[in-house]
């Protein structure tokens, strides 16, 4: 170990992926620092162990791991342990280690939380350890309570995947879908709550297929997603509900029909189309058409007409003809989606869509993709634009990106971000009580759109709570 005698051992953790991997990566820190007293450091030069935390959903994710890893490999000469955890671990286990037989640890999403007990058998036996089983929802239980920075925080309410789209590793990886306990969901959002979070984010590859016992489970009484975020709600100082991600399918009527009597649920919601034609859709093994899927949003809309949507699209899946992927752009006119996700197909081993023919030339792909991508940017612009004049609530972060440290209250003003609902940044003068607004929901009148934020004004009342502001100080 390089770290000096008594000195806290550092961990340095690098995330690829999703948000589910973004999650498990601060448990990684949480589990470490609960067994080993380890402090996690930005600097992997200043590390005594390197965790790299994968994701296989495409190709070029997949390659990324081992130039990566090549290029710690030089660490080892002090002594420094190398870990992959995340999908590529779980997809390719000990090959891993044959591949670079300097990595130490190879663990999966599951088994992140015997990560100390890796280390201590990876010392004692002086051989690289290997655990990337799917032990059911164990991980939880292993798992100490969360530890808050800010007032926006993830709460993973399941694991895994069982809807197998023909082109998605993530069932291999992540296994099949398990929901997490009910109580147990309410005892981490509560444990948030308590320590200042105002706004939750439900994680998982398909919340809303979330199912758990209530009442204790004695009596076989299943709850659904749509109970699950209503008892979310009524947790004390929970303000703002997100979830991630939803599919199309299981947009129960009850689910719905919460939109309308539940203004803690966001009027955002990331529902993935992935294609706008039915041959298309079918190949996929989606399960819905997009009628069906146009039919949701109706009827989501019926009930929270400021509903804004955003979505994952995949362009040049085998066999997609121009008038498929026309089909696509013309349901991105109707549905008039947000800021959204796009990628080009990428044939992943094991799964089904890897067998197609294929025979769309990668450049017109690429088109394609450029396409789709500048309609969805004109979608942003106009909705952003859209926005000027309106009134919004914001979840306020902290200092915004460029404006050095907040002032103290009462003692000069401060440039603050915070979030609306639909996840823009907007960027505002927080006056002279600025370290006060941080943590607070407030609403801001939204004076300009820029390209990758918005500036707005809080509305009289929300930071003038202290000493009346000085405009000299102003930023
Ligand atoms: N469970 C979510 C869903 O069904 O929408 C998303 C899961 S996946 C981790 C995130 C996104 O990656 C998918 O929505 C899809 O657009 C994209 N994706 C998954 N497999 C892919 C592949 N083989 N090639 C290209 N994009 C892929
Ligand atoms: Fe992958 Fe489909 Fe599951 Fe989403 S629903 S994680 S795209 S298999
Ligand atoms: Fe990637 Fe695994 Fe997430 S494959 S997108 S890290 S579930």
């Amino acid at each position: 170990m390089s770290a000096a005698e008594g000195a806290a051992k550092k961990v340095y953790i690098r995330t690829f992926g999703c948000q589910m991997n973004e999650y498990d990566s601060d448990k990684m820190a949480d589990v470490l620092r609960e067994a080993d007293g380890w402090e996690t450091t930005d600097d992997v030069e200043q590390a005594d162990l390197v965790l790299f935390n994968t994701c296989s959903v495409r190709e070029k994710a997949q390659e990324k791991v081992f130039s990566d890893l090549g290029r710690v490999k030089h660490l080892k000469g002090r002594g420094v342990l190398i870990g992959v955890g995340g999908c590529v671990a779980s997809q390719e286990g000990a090959a891993i280690v044959e591949r670079a037989p300097y990595v130490d640890l190879v663990f999966g999403p599951q088994t992140l939380h015997r990560l100390p007990q890796m280390i201590q058998a990876r010392r004692a036996e002086q051989r690289p350890q290997v655990d990337i089983r799917f032990p059911e929802i164990e991980k939880f239980d292993h798992l100490p309570p969360a530890r808050v920075q800010g007032a926006s925080a993830f709460v993973s309410i399941m694991e895994g995947c069982s809807k197998y789209c023909s082109y998605c590793v993530v069932p291999y990886t992540r296994g099949e879908e398990v929901s997490r306990p009910l109580d147990d969901v309410l005892a981490e959002v509560a444990g948030l709550a308590a320590q200042g979070v105002r706004e939750v984010t439900l994680l998982g590859q398909n919340v809303n297929a979330w199912r758990g016992a209530v009442g204790g489970g004695d009596g076989g009484e299943v709850g659904d997603f749509a109970l699950l975020l209503e008892l979310v709600a009524e947790v004390a100082g929970i303000e703002r509900i997100r979830y991630t991600t939803s599919h199309p399918n299981e947009f129960t009527p009850r689910l719905i029909e919460l939109y309308a009597r539940c203004p803690k649920l966001v009027s955002h919601l990331h529902l993935p189309l992935q294609h706008g034609s039915d041959r298309i859709l079918m190949a996929m093994k989606r399960g819905y058409t997009a009628m069906e899927y146009k039919s949701t949003v109706r009827r989501l809309r019926a009930v929270r007409p400021a509903l804004s949507l955003s979505s994952d699209f995949i362009v040049g899946f085998p066999g997609e003809t121009e008038d498929d992927f026309e089909r696509t752009m013309k349901l991105i006119d109707e549905v008039g989606y947000d800021a959204s996700f796009s990628f080009v197909f990428s044939p992943r081993p094991g799964t089904p869509a890897a067998a197609l023919a294929d025979d769309t030339p990668p450049l017109l792909k690429r088109q394609r993709l450029q396409r789709l991508q500048a309609r969805l940017e004109e979608n942003v612009r106009r909705i952003s634009a859209g926005l000027v004049g309106t009134a919004q609530r914001i979840l306020v972060e902290g200092p915004s990106r460029n404006s050095g440290k907040p002032g103290k209250a009462g003692s000069g003003a401060a440039e603050l971000m915070g979030r609306t609902e639909c996840n823009r940044i907007v960027n505002f003068d927080g006056g002279p009580n600025a370290a006060r607004l941080i943590g607070q929901m407030i609403e801001v009148t939204i004076t300009e759109a820029l390209p990758h934020s918005l500036r707005g004004v809080p509305l009289a009342g929300e930071r003038f709570s202290g000493p009346a502001r000085n405009p000299a100080t102003t930023a």
